[in-house]
C-alpha cells in the first residue's frame, strides 16, 4: 500500500535551503511554503460565481529563492533535472513552456502588479503529488510567490496575501494559459489546519468552516489517472457554462435556477448548468451537515455530486468510479471525486478504524481490474490543533542580492 507523507515542515524547509545553496553556491534569502488542497465539495463552481469547500493539506511546495543584481532568472526543482533560465523580460502570456511557467508566471505577475522585483534564483521542492487534481500548479505558484513577497519586506497582512492569490491566479490563467477558477490559489494562501475554507465567488468573501471530524479521517486516493487544465477538457466545460448563462440571459451560473436550467434546449448545455446549479447548493448544504456532524447527510451529498460530475459534467473515469464505490463498500461514510476531473483524485470521510480497510480494498479492486496501483494521503488529522498552514519565513536574513557575477 502506498501511503505519502506529508513529511516535516521545518526539515522540508531545511532541505530546500540546502539543495538551493548546493545548486547555486549560496545559501536563499527566503523560503515560501504553500499547501495543497484538496477540495471537499463544490466542483467547477469557482468560474460560475459559486461555491466552494476546499481543505488545505499537510502535504506542501517549498520554494527558495534570492535576488539577483541582474535581470537573470533560473528557476529549477529538486523534483526535475532542467533549469529554465531567462530574463525579466523574456516572461509573459504563453513564454515559458512546462512546470517553470507557474513559477515565472507568479514574477511577471508581481512585477505587472508594480512590485519591483529584480532577477532571481529559484528553486522548489514538493511534497504534493503532481497531477493528482490536488493542486501542485497552485501550490507551486503561491510558495514562490510567498517567498517573493518575503524577498520584498512585504508581510503577509490580509490586503497581501489578496494580492499574492491574484498574481499567482494571473500567473496560471495568463502565462499557463490553464483557464481555472481561482479556488485553488485562494486556499493555497487563506487555508488552515483542521478547517475547510467556504469560498464565495460572487461575493469573494470566505469562511473559516472548523472540520471537527470527530473519529473519521479525510482520506485522499490519488487514481495515479493524470490530468492536465490545459488539454481542453476543462476549457470546454468552461465554455459550456458560459453558453447556459449566455442562454438563460444571466451574468453568471450563480443567478441561475434550477426551474429555468430544465427549459435549456441544448442536452449537454442543459446537463453542465445542472450540475453547476445543484452544486452550489450542495456546498451550502455540506457545511450545514459538516457542522451537525450529520455524517448520512454528507454522506447523500458526496454522493449526488460525484453522480452529477459523472453523468451531467462528464469529467469522471473508471479509476475515480471505482475508488469512489470501493470506499463507500468498505465502510467510508461519503466518497466523492475530487478536483477538476478526468482523472486524479477521490476523498472519502472515514471512519478512523476502517481507515486501513478501505485503503486495501480500493488497492484490491484496482488490482483486479487492472489499474494502475493507487497512492492514498490522510488529509486531515482533525485532533491536530489549529494552525495557519501557510509558513512564510523559515529563514531570516536581508534581502540583499546574491548570485551576482554568476553566468548562464
Ligand atoms: C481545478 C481548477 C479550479 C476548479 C477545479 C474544479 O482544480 O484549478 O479552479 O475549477 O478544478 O472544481
Amino acid at each position: 500500500m502506498s501511503l505519502v507523507e506529508p513529511g516535516e515542515p521545518a526539515a522540508l524547509a531545511s532541505g530546500v535551503r540546502t539543495a538551493f545553496a548546493d545548486r547555486y553556491g549560496e545559501p536563499p534569502v527566503s523560503v515560501g511554503r504553500a499547501p495543497g488542497r484538496v477540495n471537499l465539495i463544490g466542483e467547477h463552481t469557482d468560474y460560475n460565481a459559486g461555491l466552494v469547500l476546499p481543505v488545505a493539506l499537510p502535504h506542501a511546495t517549498y520554494a527558495a529563492v534570492c535576488a539577483r543584481a541582474d535581470e537573470l532568472v533560473r528557476i529549477t526543482s529538486v523534483q526535475q533535472d532542467e533549469t529554465w533560465e531567462g530574463t525579466l523580460a523574456e516572461i509573459g502570456p504563453r513564454s515559458v513552456d512546462g512546470w517553470a511557467g507557474y513559477a515565472a508566471g507568479v514574477i511577471w505577475a508581481l512585477r505587472q502588479a508594480g512590485h519591483d522585483l529584480p532577477g532571481v534564483d529559484l528553486l522548489v521542492d514538493s511534497r504534493v503529488p503532481l497531477g493528482a487534481g490536488l493542486s501542485s500548479s497552485a501550490a507551486l505558484e503561491c510558495s514562490v510567490a510567498v517567498a517573493l513577497a518575503d524577498l520584498l519586506g512585504l508581510d503577509l497582512t490580509d490586503d497581501v496575501r489578496r494580492e499574492l492569490i491574484e498574481a499567482c491566479i494571473r500567473a496560471e490563467t495568463e502565462v499557463v494559459g490553464a483557464p481555472t477558477g481561482g479556488m485553488d490559489q485562494t486556499v493555497a494562501v487563506l487555508g488552515e489546519a483542521g478547517r475547510a475554507l467556504l469560498i464565495d465567488f460572487a461575493s469573494q468573501e470566505t469562511r473559516q468552516v472548523p472540520l471537527d471530524l470527530a473519529d473519521h479521517t479525510l482520506l485522499v486516493t490519488d487514481t495515479r489517472v493524470s490530468h492536465e487544465l490545459t488539454d481542453g477538457g476543462y476549457g470546454a466545460r468552461r465554455a459550456d457554462c458560459d453558453t447556459a448563462a449566455h442562454a438563460l440571459g444571466v451574468p453568471t451560473l450563480r443567478e441561475a435556477d434550477l426551474a429555468s436550467v430544465d427549459q435549456l434546449n441544448e442536452d449537454r448545455v442543459r446537463r453542465r448548468a445542472r450540475h453547476v446549479v445543484t452544486e452550489i447548493q450542495r456546498v451550502t448544504d455540506t457545511v450545514t451537515a459538516l457542522e451537525q456532524r450529520d455524517w448520512d447527510a454528507v454522506g447523500t451529498l458526496f454522493d449526488a455530486s460525484h453522480l452529477s460530475m459523472r453523468d451531467d459534467f462528464e469529467i469522471s473515469c473508471p479509476e475515480l468510479d471505482a475508488a469512489v464505490s470501493v470506499a463507500v463498500q468498505a465502510g467510508a461514510v461519503a466518497a466523492r471525486m475530487t478536483g477538476g476531473g478526468f482523472g486524479g483524485s477521490s476523498v472519502s470521510v472515514v471512519p478512523d478504524e476502517r481507515v486501513e480497510a478501505v485503503m486495501r480494498a480500493i488497492d484490491a479492486a484496482f488490482a483486479l481490474e487492472g489499474f494502475r496501483p493507487p497512492a492514498h494521503l490522510h488529509a486531515v488529522r482533525p485532533k491536530v490543533p489549529t494552525s495557519s498552514q501557510l509558513e512564510p519565513r523559515y529563514s531570516a536574513g536581508p534581502s540583499t542580492p546574491c548570485g551576482v557575477g554568476s553566468s548562464r
